[in-house]
């Protein structure tokens, strides 16, 4: 243990935090920020089409939202109808997925997916892990059976790849009928995955859908290597809805936006470029009032959980539309660290002080939330920040009103169930540097501890770890604080370089005596954490 006292750093970190943070070479292959776009389930469910699809890029493409950064098109559920042929290869429907330009073939979903890709976007696909997938939902049409890919991993996953997809869904319907272990079979669809793209050299981004049912924020970061993922924590936010539909009665709820707010709450496991995913979003759909969507959005953005539209697009309005490019609200979802925001304080019961620390030094996203039904004065310190000086500049990202030389906390009241969204622009507060225990030679060891961390007041701290992985493998780590059930880390290759990778943990022992361990650091060299 070495521990470079706090008083020792606090001139270098309060002049030099931010240059600190930009030493850092990037690592070797490039972070993915949390996915950006549209995803046909909330709105379309098992009716999803070729036409659809395309209506939908095309929307997606002019309305601004390809340029505010919404790319992917996401064929969810209901694109194959379970058959396979006589070589075990997916059977697609020539009707449902014709083709779109001379020379094409009907029934070859590479058709969508060129044309997903003339428009410079990217095109998601879905499967189950299990035998069956979920689509079992008798009132909105026959039940498939058989639409999920066990048994058939290798060959479906090179499908999706040899058709051009660049982002794959993963559900979990089968699989837990089945009973089988997530991290086992996410593990393998990783090795499928990586197999596809060693053959067609096409990256498929992995969405794993299991729920959050059986604690995937211990396992699925970076499940089998992978060096990009995000994982499920929740169950759906919305029924599905068909547009005029047995459905289209069942509507999207504030409750259901919470909800799902709420089980995503794993800043334990979230770390830069890998993400807990709070679920498709429902923001334009029937039923939201224009405050509500703004306030989805804006919980969704201090997750830095990924930003998938789910309503139709062609039916957006413009106000609507300017919620979801609003450049700020995006940068703040997109931030490089990929942390997601933690509560840091209570101004009474239901009126919540969130906090999202960002790579500027001495920025913060911070949400004041009233889930209260009354109005309620609410009061942010910026202390409570983690920040230090007694003056910041604020930003209120919805209005776009910007107060410099705020002193000491901002105040504002809140309607009810709703929110302020703000920027806080500050002095970093001090973060306190670990050398590994001396007694590891981390270069080979395969574990790396550091002791002697001094408790904080915080819930969360935020950890940044500076590490050099050789390889040219993305290599998972295992991190333990203290008692705490672990989680996993991913490491990113880095050449020569050191490079770092952020997470949040809770040192819950008093005083100096709170320890961070990795293991499984064999291939990857961790060389000092420096906790804030
Ligand atoms: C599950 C998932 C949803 C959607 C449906 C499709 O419920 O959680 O996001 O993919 O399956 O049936």
């Amino acid at each position: 243990m070495k521990r470079v006292s706090k008083s020792l750093l606090l001139p270098l970190m309060v002049a030099g935090l931010h240059s600190l943070a930009m030493a850092q070479a990037s690592p070797t292959a490039p972070i993915t920020l949390p996915p950006m776009g549209w995803s046909s389930w909330n709105s379309f469910s098992n009716t999803i089409n070729s036409s659809i699809t395309i209506a939908q890029a095309n929307a997606l493409h002019n309305s601004g939202l390809q340029k505010a950064g919404y790319v992917y098109v996401n064929i969810d559920e209901g694109w194959w109808l379970g058959e396979r042929d006589s070589g075990g290869n997916i059977v697609v429907d020539p009707k449902a997925w014709p083709a779109i330009q001379p020379g094409e073939r009907a029934g070859d979903m590479s058709n969508i997916a060129r044309y997903i890709h003339s428009l410079g976007l990217k095109a998601g696909i879905y499967t189950d892990a299990g035998k069956n997938g979920c689509s079992m939902y008798p009132d909105i049409g026959p039940a498939y059976f058989h639409t999920g890919s066990e048994g058939h991993y290798e060959q479906d996953f090179l499908q999706f790849a040899r058709w051009g997809f660049d982002y794959v869904k993963v559900d979990w319907c089968g699989g837990a009928k089945e009973n089988l272990d997530p991290d086992f079979q996410y593990g393998e669809i990783a090795r499928a995955i990586a197999h596809a793209e060693k053959i067609t050299g096409r990256k498929l981004y992995f969405s794993i859908c299991e729920w959050g049912r059986q604690s995937p924020s211990t396992w699925a970061p970076g499940v089998g290597g992978t060096d990009q993922a995000i994982w499920r924590t929740g169950g759906d936010i919305v029924a599905p809805v068909v547009a005029a539909g047995p459905h289209s009665e069942r509507k999207v709820s504030l409750e259901n936006i919470f909800r799902n707010f709420d089980a995503n709450y794993h800043p334990e496991a979230q770390h830069t470029g890998y993400y807990n995913d709070a679920d498709m979003m429902v923001v334009g759909m029937p039923s939201l009032t224009p405050a509500q969507n703004r306030l989805h959005l804006s919980l969704w953005a201090m997750a830095a959980t990924p930003l998938l539209i789910g309503a139709d697009l062609t039916t957006l309005n413009a106000a609507t539309l300017a919620d979801l490019t609003n450049p700020e609200v995006i940068a703040i979802d997109q931030n490089p660290l990929g942390l997601q925001a933690v509560k840091v304080a209570e101004n009474g019961s239901g009126l919540e002080i969130w906090s999202k620390f960002l790579s500027a030094s001495g920025e913060r996203a911070v949400l004041l939330l009233n889930r209260t039904y009354f109005p309620a004065p609410m009061s942010v310190a910026w202390k409570d920040l983690g920040l230090t000086g007694s003056e910041a500049s604020v930003g209120e990202v919805w209005t776009g009103k910007q107060l410099a030389a705020i002193k000491d906390k901002y105040n504002a009241t809140v309607p009810p169930h709703d929110a302020v969204l703000l920027l806080v622009r500050g002095t970093e507060g001090t973060f306190a540097h670990y050398a590994p225990d001396p007694t590891d030679k981390a270069s080979i060891s395969s574990e790396t501890r550091f002791s002697d961390i001094a408790a904080t007041p915080a819930t969360f701290v935020q950890v940044r770890i500076n590490y050099r992985n050789p390889g040219a493998e993305t290599r998972i780590a295992a991190l333990h604080v203290n008692a705490q059930a672990g989680t996993r880390i991913a490491l990113l290759p880095t050449g020569s370089n050191t490079s770092s990778a952020w997470i949040q943990v809770r040192l819950d022992r008093r005083g100096n005596s709170n320890q961070i361990r990795f293991t499984q650091t064999a291939n990857v060299r961790i060389e000092s954490i420096d906790v804030f």
